[in-house]
């Protein structure tokens, strides 16, 4: 996979929008009117839509054409924060797993590598390295993008960084700063792997759904080494490394939901057109990440007796369990009365930001944030679920 993000072309063109924009956005498309002549105004809304225009100063402008102008409605404005927020923290604790194992460099920087740890990961994909590093890019892009966004339709961004008060791992690699997240305490729910190998079940449906990996959901287990003493003995590093493997597919099917669920209730179309442009990104990390976890060795961690079971084997295996089994399986959706279809799962949109909140504090990322952390994601949460399609 190449990593070749957003070139200078687009980057200059997205820096012009929003310099242009700013919060009085109606006045910037008035104003572009009058420049193309008064006489064309009548049908300007036409080219608009449909082709790119000229702009004041001659030159022709793909995409900004669709810009849309204008101060967000409320609920746009906080289903936009809270997947501000969401990011935010999947950028930190990807930033975590970059500083270990992935690389570090201009794109993603801080931290020096593991390389035992890296090892133990990579044993699972060569390109494990690569695919680390530009997962956490995306993440960081994701979060930035999205506070900038805001700005531009005159709401406001998100930052979390009075909250960044979580120790780092002190292993080898890592940077000794505070973070907003901790890998060190997971409790990784791994039911959405057979949630998306059933073709007659659908948490929509108030379905629930074995975990792949029991063991996992039942204490609390490092996906980094907290220090250089969980670097041995290598049976105790692999289950650190499963665990890591587990936890990435687990978050980003997290985000492959999330996204969905938010963009029913989003008002502006341009508002929705970021939410269905950076959602699907969420779901081709979380395919990979999907693919690489059935690749994790069976292994019982000497230390604590974490088991990570063999899935192509009895009792486990066949339609539920078979890693090679990747691509979702079709479901019932909306009504058992209609056919089954391979979708993304869940979608209810109904109290979704809530829902994600809870899932993350239930994995143990968030574990040993302050109450004021809580409160305010749980305003962002609730603030974004009380957002009504056209209310
Ligand atoms: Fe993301
Ligand atoms: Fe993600």
């Amino acid at each position: 996979m190449s990593n070749v993000s957003s070139g200078s072309t687009g980057e200059s063109k997205q820096a012009d929008t929003l310099a242009e924009d700013g919060s009085n956005g109606v006045t910037s498309r008035r104003s572009f009117l009058a420049g193309a002549g008064g006489g064309v105004a009548a049908v300007g809304v036409g080219l608009l839509v449909d082709s790119p225009v000229a702009s004041a100063h001659g030159r022709i402008r793909h995409g900004e054409s669709h810009r849309r102008h204008g101060r967000l409605t409320r609920g746009d404005e906080a289903i936009l924060r809270f997947v501000a927020a969401a990011e935010t923290l999947e950028a930190d604790f990807w930033q975590q797993y970059n500083e270990l194992a992935g690389i570090q460099d201009s794109e993603v920087p801080g931290g020096s590598g593991n390389p035992t740890y890296a090892a133990a990961l990579a044993t699972l994909d060569d390109d494990m390295a690569q695919y680390i590093h530009d997962n956490t890019d995306d993440e960081i892009t994701h979060f930035t993008f999205l506070n900038a966004y805001l700005e531009s339709r005159g709401g406001r961004p998100v930052d979390l960084e009075p909250f960044r008060t979580l120790p780092s791992s002190t292993a080898t690699g890592a940077q000794q700063i505070k973070r907003l997240t901790n890998l060190m305490q997971l409790t990784v729910d791994t039911t959405w792997y057979t949630r998306y190998r059933s073709d007659n079940k659908n948490p929509d449906f108030g379905d629930s759904f074995p975990p792949a990996v029991p063991g996992l959901l039942q204490g609390q287990f490092p996906a980094i080494p907290r220090s250089d003493a969980d670097l041995t003995p290598s049976d105790h590093l692999t289950a650190i490394a499963n665990t890591a493997a587990w936890h990435f597919p687990t978050i980003e099917q997290g985000g492959n939901s999330l996204y969905p669920q938010l963009a029913q209730r989003a008002t502006d179309a341009e508002v929705l057109r970021v939410l269905l442009s950076i959602g699907p990104t969420e779901t081709m990390h979380f395919q990979t990440w999907h693919d690489i976890a059935g690749d994790a060795p069976p292994i019982t961690d000497p230390t604590n007796g974490l088991v990570f079971p063999d899935l192509n084997s009895p009792p486990f295996g066949g339609e539920l369990f078979q890693t090679n089994l990747i691509m979702p399986e079709p479901t019932i959706f909306l009504s058992r009365k209609l056919p089954i279809v391979s979708i993304i799962r869940p979608t209810e949109t109904q109290g979704a930001a809530m829902g994600a909140l809870q899932f993350l504090t239930a994995d143990g990322l968030i574990r040993g944030q302050s109450q004021d952390f809580f409160r305010f994601m749980e305003e962002l949460a609730r603030n974004a679920d009380r957002a009504q399609r056209f209310g």
